[in-house]
């Protein structure tokens, strides 16, 4: 199977016709009549927020994850935020975090009032170089903050040992930004029970959707504990449970936030939860499918699995090889959509943005294989409710739009 079309066709940004009427998303969510109607029994009920759906969330979803603990929060973001606590950051102290994500990644470090230190990629997944952590760790490291990028897990093992190895200002903890890699595994073993903490997040075009929402699974009880105090104000009690005990005494025991995810979006993650191995096996399906039609495409470079890892696929993120072609990203890109692929960029490198280089001085060239990387990145559409013909269009749209472009 190949991309390549026998002959060249005039590309829709040049006044042909598009290979798509309308424009196929880059990723979108999916739901049925089971999630509306697990919605409409809460509204229904005595408990819009703290009440049961949200310990059945929670259980369901360790359970499926492999770890002891999930707590939930409002979305991925506060999550991140709740683990940045937990670990115990604050000022003075540093996180090694990697500068190929969304910018909510190095932003929990912020809220804490510590410094993020960005370690560079591998040029392979674009995941955080556990080479490149270990010679940015220093007494003030207090944690790891991975991302399995595109929902290809993190190097976990080597990441591990560095953070347990970090003695001289105690030990760091991994925390992993998963919110690409719900049901991704690695050396067999489900992302969720295998740093200090895991995060995930709901938004919509992630493979289970609660509309906004997050989770932290852990292993650790007292990391649970803190986790579930630092999303409910710092309480040390929650309403349903005062409720059932009788009781209404509570201490405020830590400055902590309403980071609470209502029963009305559990409700919705619990219906979503019963659907997310067909929908994974869905995007592993997709992705050999464009890994299979591009891999001979000259000028193109598909995501490259290592043989541990078993992605999750919330992107397809290809790599445009410049070398072979006469045009740059952005003319794909916007070619691409002219035919109505809504392909994306995933990600300008965190310390690029404005707001890094404004308040922290970071500059181009500190992270080299990152920065590299994004000038050639194209995000192709991937979410488990495409249809067949949906990932043929754009297979026959790359094709189509590559061609010509081709030295
Ligand atoms: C890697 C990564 N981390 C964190 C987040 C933040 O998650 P949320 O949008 O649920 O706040 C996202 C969001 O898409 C993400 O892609």
């Amino acid at each position: 199977m190949s991309a390549l079309p026998t002959k060249l066709e005039t590309l829709a940004i040049h006044g042909g016709t598009p290979v798509r009427e309308k424009l196929l998303p880059y990723g979108r969510q999916s739901i049925d009549d089971a999630d509306i109607q697990a919605v409409v029994e809460v509204l229904k009920s005595d408990w819009l927020t703290t009440g049961p759906k949200v310990a059945e969330f929670e259980e369901r979803f360790a359970a499926q994850v492999g770890a002891r603990h999930a707590v939930s929060f409002s979305s991925g973001t506060a999550a991140l935020h709740g683990a940045a606590f937990a670990a115990g950051l604050g000022p003075g102290d540093e996180a090694i975090t990697t500068p190929m994500t969304f910018c909510a990644t190095a932003n929990c470090i912020l809220y804490q009032g510590a410094t993020p230190v960005f370690a560079d990629v591998s040029p392979d997944t674009l995941n955080l170089d556990p080479g490149e952590v270990s010679r940015k760790i220093s007494a003030r490291t207090k944690a790891i903050i991975a991302v399995d990028y595109a929902g290809h897990p993190a190097a976990l093992d080597e990441l591990g040992q560095l953070a347990k190895a970090q003695v001289q200002g105690g030990r760091a903890l991994l925390i992993e930004d998963a919110c690409h890699a719900l049901g991704a595994e690695y050396g067999g073993k489900c992302v969720g029970g295998i740093a200090d903490m895991t995060v995930f997040s709901f938004h919509p075009v992630k493979h289970l959707t609660t509309g906004e929402g997050g989770m932290v699974a852990t292993n650790d009880a007292r990391l649970a504990e803190t986790l579930r105090r630092f999303r409910n104000h710092g309480i040390s009690s929650e309403a349903r449970q005062r409720q059932e005990s009788g009781q209404w005494f509570y201490e405020m025991v830590l400055l902590g936030f309403n980071y609470r995810l209502t029963d009305i979006a559990c409700a919705l993650g619990l219906s979503q939860l019963g659907k997310l191995s067909a929908n994974l096996a869905r995007r592993r399906e997709i992705a050999a499918h464009y890994t299979a039609a591009f891999r001979a495409v000259p000028g193109l470079i598909p995501p490259t699995v290592r043989v541990e890892a078993n992605p999750a696929w919330h992107l397809y993120p290809i790599r445009i090889d410049l070398a072979k072609l006469t045009v740059d990203r952005g003319q794909i890109f916007r070619a691409l959509r002219a035919e109505n692929i809504g392909v994306n960029v995933h990600y300008i490198p965190v310390h690029l943005h404005p707001y890094y280089r404004d308040q922290f001085g970071h500059r181009d060239g500190e992270c080299p294989v990152a920065e590299a990387a994004y000038e050639r990145l194209i995000s192709l559409p991937m979410f488990h409710g495409m249809t067949d013909g949906d990932v043929e269009d754009v297979v026959r749209a790359v094709g189509k739009v590559i061609s010509p472009y081709v030295k």
